[in-house]
């Protein structure tokens, strides 16, 4: 029981797949409530990872329950190969349900549960829509009442599909490789290799972030798992010793057929200012067949080089994704 009249909190048994479901509408409907170009977690998604745990995280689903109705629902989610006293919760409650304690109530069940697994710090994001504030948005209201501060800002653009970027010659001294789906086997080390140095190199403001150690047996357990809800298309640069430069990758949800995702774009210190970024996003964009209407992205306020390779597609600022975050003890 909580505090809030009538309201049970309870995990939602994953195996058990009308409760999941039910769940799973009450999280994505609340989560893309009022916002203009939401990517909410697809159903496929959550549900084979909640259903076929791996070994990088453990999540758990939680519903607030009022009359045999789910009113509330949150997403605790624990990494286990790195950042070990760390959490993320999402909470969603749907707007009619709101300002009635729910979210509260959800919370208070993500700090008993987190007291038990050991985890002391707590992150949570929030997609504050273009034209409103962290001083207006609910989601942004609810975090800094439950004591969390905004640690990291990134700007959600949205570049509307077909692009048309305009063409440019090939950076001299470097080779592209490009492929859709898994890695091939001569480049999987070095890609690994890119990941880990983005992992330690992407701008994290204040929030506490390990970073990711990769080789090729994560990389393909990580290929195998999102296999299952994406198409994965990559594009790696080689110098001309041979050696990776950078990387990008793209996903095409296979759920949502119309949303594309450009994920990681990232160019190793020593190759910087060649002109890669762009290169890299542009060969990867060729990748893309016609379903995709949107490609999402997320950049750093900060991160001008970043800024200005997304202004030259003419991707568009739709929202900022704060990321929050709570020290609990
Ligand atoms: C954020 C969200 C979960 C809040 O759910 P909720 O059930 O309305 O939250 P509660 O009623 O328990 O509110 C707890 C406190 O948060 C603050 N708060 C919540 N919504 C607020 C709002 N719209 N304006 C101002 N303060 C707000 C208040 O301090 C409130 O306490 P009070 O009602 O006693 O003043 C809900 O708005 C939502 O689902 N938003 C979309 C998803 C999201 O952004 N989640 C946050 C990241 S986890």
């Amino acid at each position: 029981m909580t505090d809030a009249p009538g309201l049970t909190i309870d995990q939602v048994d994953p195996q058990d797949e009308p409760a999941l479901r039910r769940w799973y509408d009450v999280l994505a409907g609340a989560a893309r409530s009022g916002r203009a170009a939401p990517l909410v977690v697809t159903w496929a998604s959550i549900s084979a990872s909640l259903q076929h745990p791996g070994e990088s995280r453990r999540r758990t689903a939680v519903a607030a329950v009022r009359g045999g109705e789910f009113v509330g629902a949150m997403l605790v989610e624990l990494p286990l190969l790195e950042d070990l006293a760390t959490a993320t919760v999402e909470v969603d409650v749907p707007p009619q349900h709101r300002r009635q304690g729910i979210g509260r109530a959800l919370w208070a069940w993500a700090v008993e549960h987190l007291d038990q697994q050991g985890r002391t710090v707590v992150q949570t994001e929030v997609h504050v829509p273009d034209g409103e504030s962290v001083r207006t948005w609910p989601g942004a209201r609810f975090a800094e009442a439950l004591g969390f501060g905004s640690e990291n800002v990134e700007e959600h653009l949205v570049l509307p599909l077909p692009a048309h970027p305009a063409p440019v010659p090939p950076a001299p001294g470097y080779r592209l490789v490009s492929w859709a789906g898994a890695c091939p086997a001569e480049f999987v080390d070095a890609y690994a290799a890119m990941w880990s140095a983005m992992s330690g190199d992407v701008p994290t403001g204040g929030l506490t972030r390990e970073a990711a150690r990769w080789d090729a047996a994560r990389v393909r357990a990580t290929e195998a798992r999102l296999a299952r809800t994406y198409r994965s298309l990559a594009t790696l640069a080689l110098a001309a010793d041979g050696e990776p430069a950078g990387y990008t990758l793209v996903y095409a949800d296979l759920e949502q057929p119309e949303e594309a995702l450009q994920d990681d774009t990232f160019v190793l210190p020593q190759h910087r200012g060649a002109g890669l970024g762009y290169r890299l996003k542009l060969a990867n964009l060729a990748q893309l067949d016609g379903g995709p209407r949107r490609l999402h992205t997320w950049t750093a306020t900060g991160n001008a080089p970043m800024q200005r390779v997304n202004a030259r597609f003419g991707f568009r600022l739709v929202e900022r994704t704060h990321e929050y975050q709570l020290i609990l003890r």
